[in-house]
């Protein structure tokens, strides 16, 4: 996959694993990376997708309509390319935090409901639920944030608690901060994000 990996400074630190929302690419989180800590390995990855000129992570049918099955491939895929990735770069693969925004909360959400080991844990930035219907893995110890909109137009707020009891229901720990500005990744919320990483790290 199509991506930038930076070396961080404190091997004690979790390898930041960021992805973009729809239409960007793997420049664009960099900047909350460096917000939420400047010394920890960065792994910037673009989605196999194009849409319309767009990248994403997986393909989906119609806005908020997930095609199931390019899903279940992608995310077996990032999966994948994080084993290689950590072999190459020489990070810890158990030591992964995940910072996604839209498409890329959904496909990070997507890798903690399908794989127990694939992420240490994850900042959320406007999630949706990834897919329903499934048992999900065993996420005892594993810390979710997550960053919703009460007037998101495309997750509501009935959506995004139940995404939070999902991963809570599979024994994660999940902090939830709420937002008003809809879809949008605000500054507030990045702060709230920082507010939480310091706690744990
Ligand atoms: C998705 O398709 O993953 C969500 O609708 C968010 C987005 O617009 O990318």
């Amino acid at each position: 996959m199509i991506h930038i990996f930076k070396k961080g400074n404190d091997e004690s630190k979790p390898t930041l694993l960021l992805l973009h929302g729809t239409g960007g690419n793997e420049r664009d989180l960099f900047p909350l990376a460096e917000r939420i800590d400047p010394n920890a390995n960065v792994l910037s990855v673009r989605g196999n997708v194009v849409e319309n000129g767009m990248p994403r992570f997986f393909r989906r049918l119609a806005e908020g309509v997930f095609d199931i099955e390019d899903l279940i491939k992608r995310t077996e895929e990032l999966n994948e390319f994080l084993n290689e990735a950590a072999d190459q770069y020489g990070f810890d693969r158990d030591h992964i935090l995940a910072i996604g925004y839209s498409n890329g909360a959904n496909i990070a959400g997507s890798l903690l409901f399908h794989y127990q080991d694939a992420l240490k844990g994850a900042i959320l930035h406007h999630p949706m639920v990834p897919r329903r219907g499934i048992a999900l893995p065993d996420l005892t110890g594993k810390k979710i944030f997550i960053a919703a909109g009460k007037n998101d137009p495309i997750c509501s707020q009935e959506e995004s608690v139940e995404l939070k009891d999902f991963f809570e229901g599979a024994g994660a720990k999940v902090e939830m901060f709420w937002e008003n500005h809809g879809h949008m990744l605000t500054y507030r919320e990045l702060e709230a994000a920082k507010t939480w990483y310091d706690q744990i790290y």
